[in-house]
């Protein structure tokens, strides 16, 4: 690089002499025609080149913008920006400064931030995006690397193990999720002195995250377990996730730092294990007949066939307990001061609920009359979202938008960003005539 500027000077003086050879071809030796030949010729060619380099310029894909590589100076500040801000903040900070479509890398690895709809839509309905990115020690300390479902960076296992989840969330499984979800509410509202400090503040948060892994088990596990300790488990696991999930190899060489993260995720681990065997001992003492057959269930039997080993189903068991609670606590937290802070939206709810359930317990088949509580929950989710982002890999060389990808590009998609971006009439309020109209083109 050091050269660059002498290079381009060079450059420039060879082009001002071969202008001087098109425009004054009679300053040249008369008697030698060989200079006058090449300077005759050179017009026309230089027009051809030029034409040329137009059209390949035309045809050749734009390159993606994002910061510049300046001798690895620019991958080396977009990744400490990811460790240092974390992966939502920094890539509203690249989609801010560049555009909804930004290059930059992660690890030295390239790494596309796609907010526009038409990309992020291309992205999701494509199998050759499935797959899913992270520092891989980060991903083994999480007993997540090539294993579970979240992110589960090996397409064929992904696939196999998916299956499972597929049958326990669709179908009978989803449709006795409504009464479970009663049920747990009830029991859990019931107690409320077990989440209420000195008598007057309710831990509304964790409140939430009793109930919801309250159904997470009556859904997928069915054993007795220690609620409040699992959750205090999850929290930590969830922490532990935030911080490895980008970490590099070298960080991972010094135990101090990683250790008490370890030491979260094994925690969480141990119990899973002790629940897969209460399981295991329950499965073996009861009937087993159809409706007995959950998700927990559907894993161990299929271990005992050799499809799936014990580390796969304590990992899908693990990713089942925790991708429900942790999730959907911090949406309905944030839906509850949602609806505090909009008492006129709350009345139309409630109005809503008390025409369509009257004083009956509410049914599956009324869940899809509720239009404005759709739209509040849609609404919320937006606004307010608790995961803003996915994270997936290019498996094969493609083109997005225009812009050419290579096989083993990461690939962020920033929903958040592009939910305040695009699409929303009123993007920056918290309003239900942001759901008022079916909302895009794409989704
Ligand atoms: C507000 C609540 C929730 C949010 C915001 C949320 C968010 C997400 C996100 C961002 C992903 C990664 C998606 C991807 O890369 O394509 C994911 C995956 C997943 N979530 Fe959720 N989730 C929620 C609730 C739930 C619940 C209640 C369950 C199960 C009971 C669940 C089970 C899963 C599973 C199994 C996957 C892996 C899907 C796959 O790889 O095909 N999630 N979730």
């Amino acid at each position: 690089f050091s050269h660059l500027p002498y290079l381009l000077k060079m450059e420039r003086v060879l082009q001002d002499e071969m202008m001087m050879d098109v425009f004054n071809p009679v300053q040249h030796n008369s008697s030698n025609v060989m200079p006058q030949m090449i300077s005759e010729a050179t017009v026309p060619l230089l027009i051809l080149t030029s034409l040329l380099v137009i059209i390949w310029n035309c045809g050749t894909k734009p390159s993606v913008p994002g910061p510049s590589f300046w001798i690895g100076v620019g991958p080396l500040l977009s990744y400490i920006r990811f460790l240092w801000t974390g992966i939502g903040n920094a890539s509203n900070y690249y989609n801010e400064k560049y555009g909804d479509i930004v290059r930059v890398w992660i690890n030295g690895e390239e790494t596309l931030i796609i907010s526009r709809s038409s990309a992020a839509y291309y992205v999701m309905k494509h199998g050759h995006y499935v797959s899913r990115f992270g520092s891989k020690h980060g991903l083994q300390c999480l007993g997540m690397n090539e294993n579970g479902i979240i992110f589960n960076n090996n397409p064929s296992s992904w696939k196999q193990i998916r299956t499972f989840f597929m049958k326990a969330l669709t179908g009978p499984g989803l449709q006795r999720a409504l009464a479970v979800s009663v049920e747990s509410t009830k029991n859990h509202l019931n107690s409320f002195d077990e989440v209420t400090n000195f008598n007057t503040h309710v831990d509304v948060l964790k409140l939430m995250r009793l109930i919801t892994l309250d159904i997470a088990n009556k859904l997928f596990l069915r054993v007795s377990l220690q609620e409040k300790e699992i959750v205090s488990k999850i929290k930590n696991y969830f922490e532990a996730w935030q911080v490895l999930i980008l970490k590099p190899s070298p960080f991972f060489k010094f135990a101090r730092l990683y250790k008490k993260y370890e030491a979260y995720v094994q925690d969480l681990q141990h119990s899973i294990e002790d629940l897969v065997q209460k399981k295991q001992q329950k499965l073996s003492e009861d009937e087993i007949l159809e409706e007995n057959i959950d998700f927990a269930s559907d894993l161990i039997f299929a271990q005992g066939r050799g499809d799936l080993t014990a580390e796969n189903v304590q990992q899908c068991l693990l990713e089942m307990l925790i991708a429900g609670p942790d999730t959907m606590s911090v949406t309905l937290f944030y839906m509850l001061m949602l609806v505090a802070q909009h008492p006129d939206i709350e009345q139309k709810i409630m109005e809503e609920i008390h025409a369509i359930t009257g004083e009956s317990e509410i049914q599956n088949s009324d869940l899809q009359e509720f239009r404005i509580l759709e739209n509040f929950i849609n609404e919320s989710m937006r606004y307010q979202p608790v995961v803003d982002f996915i994270m997936r890999k290019a498996l094969k060389d493609d083109v997005i938008d225009g812009y050419y990808v290579k096989k083993g590009t990461n690939i962020i998609l920033n929903l958040g960003h592009m939910h305040k971006f695009e699409l929303f009439p009123k993007p920056n309020e918290f309003s239900l005539d942001n759901f008022e109209k079916t909302v895009s083109l794409f989704f």
